[in-house]
């Protein structure tokens, strides 16, 4: 038997335990396992009842991902699951952990299933682009009804075993070990000659109205998923439950899955899923260095980002100082920080009790030498050059030895801030994205003179407050600000061309941003970048068009929804509607900077946007800024709203293949400005060898 299975029976009971570190993956060798295991018991007169159980941190977490990008070997899902649901004797799914996907599967095609009370059972194949093809999507609606068992798979969530066991999913909820609960219910099932209840010949729950029930559904998925191919794909499947008898249901589920798995949407998420964990591992760094221990935060700056960072420790439950120059900022700080979170409590996500503890953790105070027992030290204020190394002087005076001094910025030279310390081995960038409690992404800046066990422990940071931390090296704008500035360069000479900042935003959110760039910029307001160009004016090109837009809202004080107007107009609600004088004055200078009225169409607004940013990303590459092609992804898809299901700037390129992204890039040098037209040379080198950036980055590997 393979050794991720193990069979073992004692008193009538036969225990099955998989152990397959981290994660229990059902890989070829657990369903290797699991099949000889099921086969040995087949006719077994010892054997009253079987657990199926897992070692170590959790439950079987689905299938192994890696496999669907090489075949799934024999055995297959159907052949195991199959062998558990014949079992002549009941079957106990024991669930510790989380149970995803094939996991999942394996209790659904177990007889009864016993939970440990922090357990959880999730069906997650749609943020995979496939949908759950070990009989999920025909076993669930059959346990619960078929509304739960629908919501549970569009949300891709995990239930808690309670509430899994009100649906009737699970029938016991134990403390204590697994294994023993398990067990334990075995053998009531024993002594009471309970016979095997097999999902599949259980009736579909709750289709009485069916037919309406799956009409809304596709409608709220063609709204909230769009561009997406497996959640229709997965109603699809689950309709077969309630129309088809069990064997040609499954027949259909798995016909639906094998399209999906090779598919682009698929593919993009996989890459995504493996390149999330990608970006902690630091090529070259010694496997020993370890990350200094992180109990106690220091915050310079009180206002959006210095109080969003605060709370994103406060959430870890880690004490903060925070701190400023004036009481004022103090208090508007600290008054925020609390709005915040009574704004998580009135939404139901946060409970009162916890809202006083979080703000318990954190400390105002004005007085530097209160950041003397900080781990680390998180300096939070504008982009001042000026300011910050006057704040990393004074740090370095009152921090402890051995604490990191990390600094937000987003634009400056984090070595010429690391100068001003003693010590420019413990200073490195901690590049926040506002919100910071919010928002996912951290930028974690590696400087020439940071430690290896500075970024160690940046890296370990990130996830203690739950971020994904993606390092990249010094440079104006790091990965997600460079790559930012083409693009919205684009987008915004497209409106100087007789678009209009609709038909700009509309094509990059059909494309599936998060948002167009231009309601970003009213977002956030339209003085951001205006003011950080301003400060490197040498720097910029000598081009009168160059952010022509931005600086015309500026020059007017249309700084976006905080003043009512930007590139939209805005009501009291901030909602936005277009502003006919903002078209005519963009147009009109277009045409004074001698710009031809040539009305860019959809397709061409997206090409502009997304290929000079890809462009600039093959740059970042070149020039070792960013350590790997999925990093760039990673950044994107977690900091800018890039849609996770085309898997990255940098995947996306791929998937159209460079050379068409090389040959239009040639022809934007012909009818637009060349001067921003030129081909990066590693996407030149790559598109011309008919190669790809993944063949880059694996060669690298090697
Ligand atoms: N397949 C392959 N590798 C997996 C995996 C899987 N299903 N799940 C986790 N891993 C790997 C990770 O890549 C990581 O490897 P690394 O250390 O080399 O980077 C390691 O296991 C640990 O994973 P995490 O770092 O994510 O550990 P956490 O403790 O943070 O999270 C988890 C654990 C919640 C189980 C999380 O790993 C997870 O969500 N995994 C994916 C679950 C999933 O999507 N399952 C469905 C798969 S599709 C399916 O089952 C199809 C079916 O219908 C046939």
């Amino acid at each position: 038997m393979a050794e991720a299975v193990s069979l073992s029976i004692s008193d009538n009971i036969a225990v099955v335990t998989i152990d397959s570190p981290p994660v229990n993956a059902m890989a070829q060798n657990v369903r290797a396992g699991l099949k000889q295991a099921f086969t040995d018991l087949k006719g077994r007169k010892d054997v009253k009842a079987v657990v199926i159980g897992c070692k170590g941190r959790t439950f079987v977490a689905g299938a192994d991902i890696g496999e669907f990008d090489t075949g799934i070997a024999a055995p297959g899902y159907h052949e195991v699951l199959g062998l558990i649901e014949d079992c002549a004797f009941p079957v106990v799914a024991a669930v510790h952990g989380t149970a995803l996907g094939g996991g999942m599967e394996i209790t659904l095609a177990s007889h009864y299933r016993v939970a440990h009370e922090a357990a959880r059972f999730g069906l997650p194949e749609l943020t995979l682009g496939i949908i759950p093809g070990a009989g999920g999507t025909q076993r669930l609606p059959r346990l619960i009804p078929l509304e739960a068992a629908i919501d549970l798979m569009l949300s891709s969530k995990p239930m808690p075993a309670a509430k899994a066991q009100e649906l009737g999913l699970v029938d016991a909820v134990v403390t204590g070990d697994i294994i023993e609960g398990g067990i334990a219910f075995a053998r009531e099932l024993a002594a009471r000659g309970a016979a095997p209840r097999r999902t599949r010949d259980q009736a579909v729950r709750g289709a009485e109205n069916a037919a309406e029930l799956f009409a809304a559904k596709r409608a709220q998925v063609a709204k909230t998923m769009r561009n997406r191919q497996s959640p229709l794909a997965l109603l699809d499947a689950v309709e077969g439950a309630v129309k088809l008898p069990f064997d040609e249901g499954l027949k259909a589920e798995s016909a639906i899955s094998d399209k999906l798995v090779p598919a682009t949407e698929a593919r993009a998420l996989r890459h995504l899923f493996f390149a999330d964990r990608e970006v902690r591992r630091i090529p070259g760094l010694a496997a020993n260095v370890k990350a200094r221990p992180v109990t106690r935060v220091g915050i310079v700056g009180a206002g959006t980002m210095g109080g969003g960072i605060s709370m994103c420790y406060a959430n870890a439950g880690v004490p903060v100082t925070l701190l400023d120059a004036k009481q004022e900022a103090l208090d508007r700080g600290m008054a925020t920080i609390r709005k915040n979170y009574e704004r998580s409590v009135s939404r139901g996500s946060l409970k009162q009790e916890q809202l006083e503890q979080r703000m318990q953790l954190i400390t105002p105070t004005l007085d530097y030498a209160a950041l003397g027992s900080a781990d680390l030290v998180i300096e939070a204020v504008f982009e001042n050059m000026a300011l910050k190394k006057e704040i990393f002087a004074k740090l370095d005076k009152v921090v402890r030895k051995g604490a990191i001094i990390g600094t937000n910025t987003s634009t400056l030279d984090i070595d010429e801030i690391a100068a001003v310390t003693g010590r420019p081995e413990d200073v490195v960038g901690l590049h926040f994205f506002s919100p910071a409690n919010v928002m996912q992404l951290l930028e974690i800046v590696h400087a020439k003179r940071t430690s290896p066990d500075v970024l160690v422990t940046a890296l370990e940071t990130a996830k203690q407050i739950k971020k994904t931390g993606v390092v990249a090296k010094v440079c104006y704008g790091f990965i997600g600000n460079r790559m930012m500035d083409p693009y919205a360069r684009e987008a915004e000479h497209c409106l100087l061309e007789g678009a209009t900042p609709e038909q700009v935003d509309g094509a990059l959110q059909n494309f599936g941003m998060a948002m167009g760039i231009l309601a970003v910029f009213d977002m956030a307001g339209v003085d951001i970048g205006y003011l950080t160009r301003l400060e490197r004016k040498h720097l910029l090109p000598d081009d009168p068009s160059f952010y022509r837009p931005d600086t015309m809202l500026n020059e007017r004080g249309w700084l976006g929804q905080k003043a009512g107007r930007g590139y939209y107009r805005y009501d009291s609600a901030r909602k936005r509607t277009p502003d006919p004088e903002v078209i005519e004055l963009l147009w009109e200078e277009g045409k004074r900077l001698g710009i031809e009225r040539r009305q860019p169409g959809e397709q061409e607004i997206l090409e502009r946007c997304l290929y000079s940013m890809i462009n600039e990303g093959a740059r970042l590459l070149e020039e070792g800024i960013a350590l790997r092609a999925s990093d760039i992804d990673v950044v994107y898809t977690s900091g800018y709203g890039f849609p996770r299901y085309r898997g990255g700037p940098m995947f996306y390129a791929d998937s159209v293949g460079l050379k068409k992204i090389y040959d239009r890039i040639l022809e934007f040098r012909s009818t637009l400005d060349p001067q921003y037209w030129t081909p990066a040379p590693l996407l030149e080198k790559l598109a011309l060898a008919g190669s790809s950036f993944a063949a880059w980055q694996a060669g690298r590997k090697n």
